[in-house]
């Protein structure tokens, strides 16, 4: 790993907004700084500006305002007019379609961008054979695109956009060809290797598993502007917006109205009278009303373990989905889905753990 130096800065953006033919903002003021060495995924529904935000980054867009600086290296200064051209950007990008050379082989793929900038070729060599090695594909370099599966053609690309040594490293769903189980590894490794090179990554994904598993940090957005940029930890437990509740599984929310307030339990109550304990840091007030979310995932059956946070429910519906079931709860505060090992069905009781219950500000 010696002979791979990435000369790691950070990403700041400043004020960035691009509207497209007089349309509505597909980014709206966004400003936000990435870590040397950090990977920050974009993470939000079709058409955010996910996408916008990469291109305005790797200069194949022009931001009508806002600047983009790698340390203290101006990419973009739309106040002055200036846009870098994105060969002159030193970034490496992979996208969703790998687009590798079909007529070349995998090294001369992956030397390709080491050769117009005209490095000796014994160099190329070396540099190359070292990128395969960390990418696990030594043994392939002589085969072509066209003789690798999905997953190794984008470990090709991968090793393409980071042989130049880039100083960002570009990743707009670059796993979303392939199916699921390699999608998976394929998080594993390619965070492996972005840790290894050290290389500062923004990474595009509409996935919230593989955000959650991937990042340093996540931006959530949402029409052009950012929602919430935290840890994967900080998102999952502490959503600042009930669209982040939302988009990262809640999929019941309800107003509920402060009982006492606590450090570590609070309570409050339902419209139907329905008392329950929650978890949150944010500072509430007695009589307070707020929104509960409800983060389905995490509502069990109830044993008798179980004393307080239990609702009676009956089972309405039932899928199986393999490793678990999944059925569709009637309860006195509302339909719930609830997730089972084991087939279960009729009346239940229904276990509402604090840490399923996300409180948020009302609207
Ligand atoms: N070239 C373009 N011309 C006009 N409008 C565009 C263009 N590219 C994107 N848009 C619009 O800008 C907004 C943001 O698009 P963008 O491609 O950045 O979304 P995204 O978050 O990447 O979505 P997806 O998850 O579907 O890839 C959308 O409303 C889109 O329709
Ligand atoms: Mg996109």
């Amino acid at each position: 790993m010696s002979n791979i130096h990435h000369d790691s800065a950070g990403l700041t953006i400043e004020h960035l907004s691009k509207m497209y033919n007089r349309s509505a903002k597909a980014l709206d003021d966004l400003s936000l700084s990435i870590q040397a060495g950090e990977l920050v995924s974009f993470l939000g529904p079709s058409g955010c500006g996910k996408t916008t935000t990469l291109n305005c980054i790797a200069g194949l867009e022009h931001p009508d305002t806002g600047t983009i600086r790698v340390g203290d290296f101006v990419l973009t200064d739309s106040a002055k007019k200036l846009f870098l051209q994105p060969e002159d950007r030193q970034l490496g990008m992979v996208f969703q379609s790998y687009a590798l050379w079909p007529h070349m082989t995998v090294a001369d793929n992956v030397g390709f961008g080491l050769r117009v900038a005209k490095i000796a070729s014994s160099e190329i060599k070396q540099r190359v054979a070292t990128i395969l090695e960390l990418v696990g594909l030594g043994h392939v370099a002589e085969r072509y695109p066209f003789q690798l599966s999905g997953g190794q053609q984008q470990r090709v690309a991968l090793a393409r956009a980071v042989v130049t040594e880039p100083r960002l490293l570009l990743l707009d769903e670059p796993l979303s060809n392939l199916d699921a189980k390699v999608r998976e590894q394929a998080r594993t490794w390619l965070r492996d290797i972005q840790k290894r090179l050290g290389i500062t990554t923004v990474y595009v994904t509409h996935d919230q598993a593989e955000a959650l598993a991937m990042s340093d940090k996540i931006a959530v957005m949402s029409a052009g502007k950012l929602e919430q940029f935290d840890t994967p930890q900080a998102i999952y437990e502490q959503p600042a917006t009930r669209f982040v509740a939302e988009f990262i599984g809640a999929t019941t929310f309800l107003p509920a109205t402060v009982v006492q307030h606590a450090p570590t339990l609070s309570q409050v109550s339902l419209s139907d009278g329905t008392c329950l304990e929650v978890r949150t840091a944010l500072k509430l007030q007695q009589h307070q009303t707020i929104d509960l979310g409800i983060r389905s995932e995490r509502v069990q059956v109830a044993t008798s373990d179980h004393q307080t946070n239990v609702i009676a429910g009956a089972i309405r519906s039932s899928d199986y989905l393999g490793a678990k079931w999944h059925h569709q709860v009637e309860t006195t505060i509302g339909a719930l889905m609830v997730e089972t090992l084991d087939y279960t069905s009729g009346n239940v009781r229904i276990y509402l753990p604090p840490e399923a219950l996300m409180v948020l500000k009302a609207a």
